[in-house]
């Protein structure tokens, strides 16, 4: 709620309330249905930056999301950097917002600012990505997709796709060291590769996410590496850039090199469809309307649940002919 009324103001309201109601405190944050009118809350998000197409179609969601549910929304662009992350989380508490949401950049060292939003009394919500804090009450809710999960289902394509070869030369893209999607799509696809030791990565690296830091991590591996096999990138745009270094090299991307990725937005789908790439894991951006949905609960003092994982799917190149004409991002 907009916090004109100062704390102890609000709680002496609060507490007179209940003695002429005989009882029901229950406001926001305080366990119970207290419903709030959506243009009475404000809401703090504290995004990663612009470094993919799926960052940019996350953005527009939540921003159409909140406008269409009569929420404020106060917005700010990290520029995939955690410091200035902190600093808009430290802003929307002095600003006493009702919810801060955010998507970390990497996954460790929030606990300090958590705690202080905590002890500030204003709920947190993860969007996208999670952090590795051990005291899950920093956090009322993460909201995401299952990351391992999407690197299991790019390892299980390429473990059928190369059934019958001998030797498969793996060069992998990763995304942001030490973000969560980039160790767990890491993981995921190795809990698949590991059980052959046919399969092999030759060079791992990251490419931040972006295409052109795909495209020059690319250039330094095929330099390095005259017979790759396939690239798994973590995300579409560093999978794109790979493209772009693989034509430089005078290759054919998809056939001389076949290229799995992980989103599944426009560019990336049409790279699939013209066989330029050969699989796409889905992640999806589309967050928010449950995040309203979650703001809503939790400024009402319902209860919201811990973890919702996002529903997805995986795409091969005849399936991203039939999605492209409805694909929203
Ligand atoms: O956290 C989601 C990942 O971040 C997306 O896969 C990637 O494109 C983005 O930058």
């Amino acid at each position: 709620m907009k916090r004109f009324i100062g704390v102890a103001a609000a709680g002496a309201l609060l507490i007179a309330l209940a003695g002429c109601a005989g009882g029901d405190t229950t406001g926001a944050g305080a366990g119970g249905d207290g419903e709030v009118a959506p243009e009475d809350i404000v809401v703090g998000f504290a995004q990663v930056g612009a470094e993919s197409g799926w960052r940019t179609a996350n953005t527009i969601d939540v921003q159409a999301a909140f406008e269409e549910a009569g929420i404020e929304l106060k917005f700010s662009d990290a520029q995939q950097k955690q410091e200035n992350q902190i600093k808009a989380i430290r802003s929307y508490i002095q600003q006493g917002v009702d919810v801060i949401a955010f998507s970390p950049v990497v996954e460790s060292g929030w606990d300090t600012v958590l705690k202080e939003a905590k002890d500030a009394e204003i709920p947190v919500v993860l969007t996208d990505r999670a952090v590795d804090s051990k005291d899950e009450s920093l956090y009322v809710s993460f909201l995401g997709s299952d990351f391992i999960l999407e690197g299991e289902k790019a390892g299980e394509w390429v473990a059928a796709e190369y059934a019958d070869a001998d030797k498969v030369n793996i060069v992998e893209l990763q995304g942001t060291t030490g973000a969560a999607p980039a160790n767990d799509r890491a993981e995921g696809f190795r809990n698949i590769i590991d059980e052959d030791p046919k399969f092999e990565i030759i060079a791992s690296q990251t490419g931040d996410f972006t295409r052109a830091g795909g495209k020059q991590v690319m250039e330094a591996f095929l330099k390095s590496n005259p017979d790759i096999d396939l690239v798994y990138a973590h995300n579409d745009d560093m999978g794109l850039g790979a493209i772009e270094a693989i034509e430089a090299a005078g290759k054919v991307p998809g056939q001389d090199i076949k290229i799995v990725t992980v989103d599944a937005v426009k560019d990336g789908m049409q790279a699939l469809a013209d066989g330029k790439i050969n699989f796409i894991v889905e992640c999806s951006p589309l967050l928010g309307e449950q995040l309203v949905d979650i703001v809503l609960d939790v400024v009402a003092g319902n209860d919201v649940e811990k973890r919702i994982v996002t529903e997805e799917t995986t795409f091969t190149q005849e399936q991203a002919v039939e999605a492209l004409p409805d694909r929203q991002y």
